[in-house]
């Protein structure tokens, strides 16, 4: 099939999109409201932008209480969701009024952050706390839509890493097992045996490239 996606008649039962487009990282955001009450939800329109400096950005899809939060007082974190926290994870995308706790509704004890108020989630092997530079409202199929989608960027400004997962100075993310978002209901799951490595063609002085076909990684990092 080849279709236009713009009039988005696909001819499926759901949108495909989200299926192709994946796996996708998922940001799980901390904020603060205006009573310190903390906030949590994930976000599969997440992803890292930049490496220097270290930008992140999430889409909320209308204006939802994360997006509320962090333009009223720029701060948030993105927890890494894994296999030992997806029901958590889940029970946190609850469609809540705002001001409920969703670490309290999801039993998910929260940890300190260092750089930003928000708190992380503290069973996460990871965490980036955050400070927002800009939020990019996505131009609507619809016009006159109410909805909107919002691009929020932060520059991350600390990184927390449980040192269980640092080895030999690198971390083992396999062994972090962080999930991917997928289409429908669906997700994946990395672990250390669907992890791999490829190392980068080099392009020789003759101008010949040649595709180094080891599977361990030849310790240049290109
Ligand atoms: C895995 C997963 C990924 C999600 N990704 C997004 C997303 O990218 N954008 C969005 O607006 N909502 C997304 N949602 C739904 C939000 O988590 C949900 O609307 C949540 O209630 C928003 O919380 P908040 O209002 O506290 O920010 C996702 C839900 C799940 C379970």
């Amino acid at each position: 099939m080849h279709y236009d996606s713009v009039k988005n008649e696909h001819g499926l039962k759901h949108d495909p999109f989200k299926a192709i487009v994946a796996p996708r990282p998922i940001g799980w955001v901390s904020t603060v409201d205006e009573n310190g009450v903390p906030n949590l939800a994930p976000y599969s329109f997440f992803n890292a932008v930049s490496d220097r400096p270290h930008y992140v950005m999430f889409v909320s899809s209308s204006r939802k209480d994360s997006l509320r939060n962090i333009e009223k007082n720029g701060e948030f974190t993105c927890s890494l969701s894994t296999w030992d926290t997806r029901e958590g994870m889940n029970i946190s995308s609850a469609p809540v009024p705002p001001g409920a706790d969703e670490f309290s509704l999801a039993h998910l004890e929260t940890a300190p952050s260092k750089f930003v108020t928000p708190p992380r989630v503290k069973l996460s092997p990871a965490a980036m706390e955050c400070r927002h530079w800009k939020t990019v409202e996505l131009p609507d199929v619809q016009p006159d839509s109410d909805s909107g989608h919002f691009m929020v960027i932060g520059q991350v400004v600390g990184i927390y890493i449980d040192e269980a997962f640092i080895k030999d100075g690198m971390v083992d993310t396999g062994a972090m097992r962080p999930l991917g978002r997928m289409g429908y209901m669906d997700y994946a799951v990395v672990t250390p045996e669907t992890a791999f490595t490829l190392n980068r063609p080099v392009v020789d002085s003759d101008g010949s490239v040649s595709n180094p076909s080891a599977t361990e990684w030849d310790g240049t990092y290109r």
